[in-house]
């Protein structure tokens, strides 16, 4: 089996002013300046990038969000050039927040895909069943749907991108966060988790062949905590974590990002 360099971001959510971010970064940088074995990453407001991303340049930044227009009339959005032009790495597509909030659909989602690695940008699609849907036992289905149509829509030319140039660290990586588990302090169980990160392995696998499914990572998040992290993250399918309520104390996600990286 190929391993896989780990990946671990915070999703900030629409937390934090400039000063508690500035804050959280002077404790958090050097907290994890011993941790290289992992790529670690946090996505903040888009009002909060630019002074950051100049501050601290040891964390990848991500955005929450990134329109595929290269610019237009679309108010409230953001575009990859301007994310570039202030060296964000990425963003986070189609988090369920925007999927159930603000009409995010699986093609707009690809949409998005296709335009941040169009700009050689990182890419983390957010995929994941609702209570509803895993308790009928129709999650596959929805895993399913959700990665044929953002993928159709991304169109096969973004495969070879997706890898990017950089073996440890291909640009796209999937999000496995069932909605049940995001907020609510009960995370998937290690084998829930393991379970459906193997099923995108395997769509993966399937549609795009397997040197792709081998190398994308695909990260866990839902209640991730210092507590399951160990266990999380010592499953074979899982390369990382998307962190939300636990990444905002700079101190406990920095014991947490440390503590997951050793995990094997
Ligand atoms: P929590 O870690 O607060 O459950 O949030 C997960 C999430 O939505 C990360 O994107």
């Amino acid at each position: 089996m190929m391993s896989r360099r780990k990946i671990f971001v915070g999703n900030w959510k629409m937390n934090k002013t400039p000063q508690e971010a500035q804050a959280f970064c002077e404790a958090f940088a050097p907290a994890i300046g011993g941790v290289s074995n992992a790529d670690i990453g946090l996505a903040a407001s888009n009002l909060l990038l630019p002074s950051l991303t100049t501050r601290f340049r040891g964390i990848q930044w991500f955005a929450q969000n990134c329109h595929w227009a290269a610019s237009g009339a679309f108010t409230g959005e953001v575009s990859t050039s301007m994310l570039k032009s202030v060296d964000v790495s990425g963003s986070l597509v189609a988090h369920s927040e925007r999927r159930q909030m603000c009409g995010e659909t699986n093609l707009s989602a690809g949409q998005r895909v296709a335009a941040l690695l169009g700009a050689g940008m990182q890419a983390i699609l957010c995929v994941g069943e609702t209570l509803t849907e895993r308790d009928s036992g129709r999650w596959t289905d929805v895993l399913k749907t959700q990665l044929s149509e953002a993928f159709e829509a991304t169109g096969i030319k973004h495969w070879t991108a997706a890898l990017g140039s950089d073996p440890e660290r291909p640009l796209l990586t999937l999000a496995y966060e069932p909605v049940w588990a995001i907020g609510t302090g009960r995370a998937a169980t290690s084998a829930q988790a393991q379970e459906a990160h193997a099923f995108i392995r395997g769509w993966l696998k399937e549609n795009l062949g397997t040197e792709v499914s081998q190398r994308l990572r695909i990260q866990y998040g839902g209640s991730v905590t210092l507590q399951n992290v160990d266990e999380l993250m010592s499953m074979p399918d899982i390369d990382g974590a998307l962190v939300g309520g636990a990444s905002l104390k700079a101190e406990d996600f920095a014991q947490l990002v440390t503590r997951g990286a050793k995990s094997v």
